[in-house]
């Protein structure tokens, strides 16, 4: 295994609830609650999990962009938690950071060249002065845009030329570590593919390092080597990609993966469907014992006691992280095992060989052209959707690619 890059040690943040005239503490929101990983070198970790877990909350202390209440980050061996000025600045140079919403992430006053080159600005010793542009220039032909579109404003490119920009800047100071925010949630589901892809190459190219933060399993499953389940601010499994998405042993991991749409229609029937019963508690207030318990159909009395540790389990073949007393793996698919369902053929077809072949550098043309049936199904809900900017029906949505070679027509 490759050496271990980042790790995440124990990290916690709370957010103080202030209420009343003098804004005193009436308790806290408990975003992170002691979440503990390595990241290897080149490797992509998922993390998962519902709406308000904690994974962004994560992902901005892993960079440090929020000071953690307690734990630590360690990078290349050493302790940055307490970093500031100068240190802080040469961390941020390794470990950045990819925004899910390509519309609002980037400043519609900037050009493209100012976006990609103010990292190299601020990291003035990375690049000499006058070579910025050359720099910027490179950057953008990495991630398949024009270098000759660099005096252009972000709203002169669609949604995925625009996550482009946001990969171009994130790897301007050669960072070993790329945290995505939901980098491609935002995008149509053709695209998504085409950026997911990106990202691959890149990865392979440059030898980077991603924690991929999504709620989508199946480009979660598609993109990583190793995945987090989050749940309430605390990591419920962990383990190799395969062993959670065939053998989860958490339920509240069974009862995410029974929700994923199945590509293949004879088998929809067969699934094992688990629907959870219960709003998400609050992470102000979360359950005693383990926290899953309020919604967990294998519940126990001593549940509602003892919080599991996040421990190897169970004994034997396939073992992996699991915070559950009773974890024991279980296929959701009764017939056919859930890692049949791969590859997710929304990435068929999709493949950026050479970046050179996307013409003016706008996109991989014609990528997502070849999305069967299947393809559709698995990305069901974001293609049952018209596209905003032309009223065309879900299959023909997979045909816009808004990245077409020669295309810059601005799309706002
Ligand atoms: N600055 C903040 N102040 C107070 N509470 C916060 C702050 N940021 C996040 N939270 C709370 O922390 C919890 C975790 O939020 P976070 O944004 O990390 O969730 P998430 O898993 O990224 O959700 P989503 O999938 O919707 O993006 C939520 O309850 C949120 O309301
Ligand atoms: S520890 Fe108990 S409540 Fe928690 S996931 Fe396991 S069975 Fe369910
Ligand atoms: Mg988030």
């Amino acid at each position: 295994m490759p050496e271990v890059i980042l790790s995440a040690q124990d990290l916690v943040k709370h957010y103080p609830i202030r209420s009343g005239v003098l804004r005193r503490v009436a308790g806290q929101v408990k975003a992170v609650d002691g979440v503990s990983f390595d990241l290897h070198k080149g490797e992509t970790l998922g993390i998962v999990g519902e709406s308000g877990c904690g994974k962004s909350t994560l992902g901005r202390l892993l960079m440090r962009l929020e000071e953690p209440t307690s734990g630590k980050v360690i990078f290349g061996g050493e302790d940055w938690s307490g970093a500031s000025g100068r240190k802080l600045r040469q961390m941020r140079r390794n470990i950045q950071i990819v925004f899910q919403d390509p519309y609002t992430s980037l400043n519609p006053r900037m050009t493209v060249g100012d976006i990609v080159g103010e990292p190299l600005e601020i990291h003035s010793d990375v690049v000499p002065k006058g070579g910025r542009r050359k720099r910027v220039q490179e950057l953008l032909d990495l991630v398949g845009l024009n270098p000759e579109h660099i005096n252009r404003y972000p709203h002169q490119f669609s949604g995925g030329q625009r996550q482009r920009i946001g990969i171009a800047r994130g790897i301007a100071l050669n960072p070993s570590v790329l945290v995505c925010d939901e980098p491609v949630s935002a995008l149509d589901v053709s695209v998504q593919a085409q950026v997911v892809n990106l990202m691959e190459k890149l990865q392979d190219e440059l030898g980077l390092a991603y924690v991929f933060i999504a709620h989508d399993l199946s480009v979660v499953r598609h993109i990583s080597d190793r995945v987090g389940v989050m749940y309430l601010g605390r990591m419920a499994e962990l383990g190799e990609e395969d062993e959670v998405y065939s053998r989860p042993t958490h339920p509240y991991t069974q009862a995410l993966l029974s929700a994923v749409p199945v590509p293949d229609p004879t088998l929809r029937g067969k699934r094992d469907q688990i629907v959870l019963q219960g709003d998400v508690p609050s992470p102000a207030n979360p359950p005693s014992g383990c926290r899953f318990h309020t919604r967990c159909w294998k519940a126990q009395e001593v549940c509602t006691i003892d919080e599991p540790e996040l421990e190897m389990r169970p004994d034997g073949v396939g073992a992996h992280l699991s915070r559950c007393h009773f974890a024991e793996p279980r296929l959701i698919l009764e017939t056919v095992d859930v890692s049949d369902v791969e590859p997710d053929t929304r990435f068929a077809g999709t493949e950026v060989q050479d970046m050179s072949d996307l013409g003016s550098g706008l996109g991989a043309a014609g990528g997502g052209e070849d999305l069967g049936s299947s393809a559709a199904d698995a990305g069901v809900e974001r293609s049952s959707a018209l596209h905003p900017d032309t009223d065309q029906a879900p299959q023909d949505t997979t045909r816009l690619v808004d990245e077409q070679p020669g295309d810059d027509r601005p799309t706002r």
